[in-house]
């Protein structure tokens, strides 16, 4: 994938494959995706991907997978303890970062679930340039407390900050000083900042922080799960690395964390886990849980076909072409949606794109779920199904009180390889048709509520009928089309 010039007008992002397996796309009329989107309680995690016309919900496991991935998958060796498939993966983790030892898991929650066991205890905190939902979820089952020790930058929306997901060093340094190290069980750098809009670290942050770390005996655990966009980053906005090859930029990152894991749901576009790591003890005291939690060491909950395609999507992710064409499409999408004033997260980052529910929909408070609403109602009107990443996705307070989020996003993930560029631009259309109409778009409130990770069951209604005039005024605009 490369931006080339174009004869005839202006450059767009070009596909560096070509598409030889297809899946029907269904596009409902509005009247039955009004009907769908109520059905699931107005939250996209409860809709039924038949109901779905572009599934932007995650790039998680919903990743176009290769010719190469797909012909590996059928000479997996299916044995439980010692697979030549699993020597295969573990191999191509050591080439790549340069660890000495794999300990596989189902996927990356799972590993979430082992570190936080082995090194958090009660009364412990963790630092973190952004937390993610599961990782913040499994250090709090531990007793532990995760601060945000975030770039100055990170929430502010609209920035031209290359490195929004870099962590700070001074605010690092404060929080040894005011905890002690004692008190710290790891300090975590999440790669491709998740919750924050996808937004990565810089090499020389993490050399900096990695630095302070040993400084104080600590260790750094690197969240690598969206490590593919991280790597293009680094190359195209960090100058010291824009000649560098990314097998390269991949070690160096590598050599600068104690212990690395991912979910291979992102990181090598299959399905599973790992956990990597050159000391041997900290190897041996998370390889205690692997076989109690996940499966034997040599599959870890894996199926021997997805470790097969991990081992090939590893090394297509050493791959510019591959690397980049996430990030391409979401910096098409976010140049156009900006141009037309939709507010969106600014740089454009991995992942997806992420439009900034606190300003589009700015008349509905948080209490009524700004991002939740917008996100019923771009499924009404384009079938498009996002993801809520706002208070939504936040639990309530001990007390029973809402935690107000600090961003309030709607995530339009875009997964690797799987959408053209004209889906990118009918999303396009219909978001700003949205915009056009966000006074429409009115709040959401609670019908069903869970205790914990609430935004994937429960269920909400819309507070007025506004759902109805939504859709009419679509019927006014768009006549008969879908
Ligand atoms: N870390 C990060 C940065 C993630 O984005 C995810 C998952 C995980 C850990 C957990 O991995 O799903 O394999 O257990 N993110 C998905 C998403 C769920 O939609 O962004 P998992």
């Amino acid at each position: 994938m490369r931006e080339l010039k174009f004869y005839t007008g202006n450059a767009v992002p070009l596909e560096m494959h070509k598409v030889r397996v297809v899946q029907k796309l269904n596009l409902l009329p509005i009247d039955d995706r009004l009907r769908a989107i109520k059905e699931a309680g107005n939250n996209t995690f409860l809709l039924r991907n038949k109901d779905t016309f572009l599934d932007m919900l995650t790039d998680s496991g919903v990743n176009a997978m290769s010719d190469l991935q797909l012909s590996a998958m059928m000479v997996a060796d299916d044995s439980y303890a010692g697979s030549a498939t699993f020597s295969k993966l573990e191999s191509k983790l050591c080439e790549i970062f340069g660890t000495k030892y794999v300990l596989p898991a189902h996927q990356g929650r799972a590993c979430e679930h082992i570190i936080s066991r082995v090194f958090v205890k009660k009364g412990d905190i963790v630092p973190t340039n952004y937390h993610f939902t599961t990782t913040k979820a499994h250090i709090c089952l531990q007793g532990g407390t995760v601060l945000e020790i975030h770039h100055p930058e990170a929430l502010i929306v609209e920035s031209t900050n290359p490195f929004k997901g870099n962590m700070s060093p001074e605010l690092l340094k404060k929080t040894i000083a005011d905890y002690g190290a004692e008190r710290i069980s790891f300090v975590r750098l999440e790669a491709g900042t998740n919750l924050i809009g996808g937004q990565p670290f810089s090499l020389a942050n993490l050399k900096e922080i990695y630095n302070i770390c040993k400084q104080h005996n600590l260790l750094l655990v690197l969240d690598a799960s969206l490590l593919a966009d991280n790597l293009y980053f680094i190359k195209v906005r960090e100058p010291a690395y824009q000649d560098v090859d990314i097998r390269k930029i991949a070690r160096e990152i590598a050599d600068h964390a104690d212990i690395i894991y991912f979910s291979a749901r992102k990181l090598g576009h299959a399905r599973g886990g790992g956990i990597c790591t050159s000391n041997h003890e900290l190897y041996m005291k998370m390889r205690e849980l692997v076989p109690l939690f996940e499966g034997f060491l040599t599959y870890g909950g894996m199926s021997v076909r997805e470790m097969e395609a991990i081992t090939v999507g590893l090394d297509e992710t050493m791959d510019y072409d591959m690397i980049s064409q996430g990030p391409l499409f979401i910096e098409y999408m976010v140049n156009e949606l900006k141009q037309r004033g939709v507010p969106v997260v600014t740089p454009a980052g991995g992942l997806g794109c992420h439009l900034n529910a606190m300003e589009f929909v700015s008349h509905i408070p948080q209490s009524e779920y700004p991002s939740g609403a917008l996100g019923a109602a771009l499924f009404i009107a384009g079938g498009i199904r996002g993801m809520e990443r706002g208070t939504l996705s936040e639990d309530r307070e001990a007390d029973g009180s809402e935690h107000y989020s600090n961003m309030e996003l709607l995530r339009l993930a875009v997964p690797r390889r799987v959408f053209t560029l004209s889906q990118i631009k009918y999303a396009i259309d219909r978001i700003v048709w949205l915009y056009d109409n966000r006074q429409l778009i009115g709040g959401l409130k609670f019908v069903e509520e869970p205790k914990v990770l609430r935004f994937f069951m429960g269920k909400l209604a819309p507070v007025s009928d506004w759902q109805e005039k939504l859709v009419a005024k679509f019927k006014a605009d768009f006549g008969d089309s879908l």
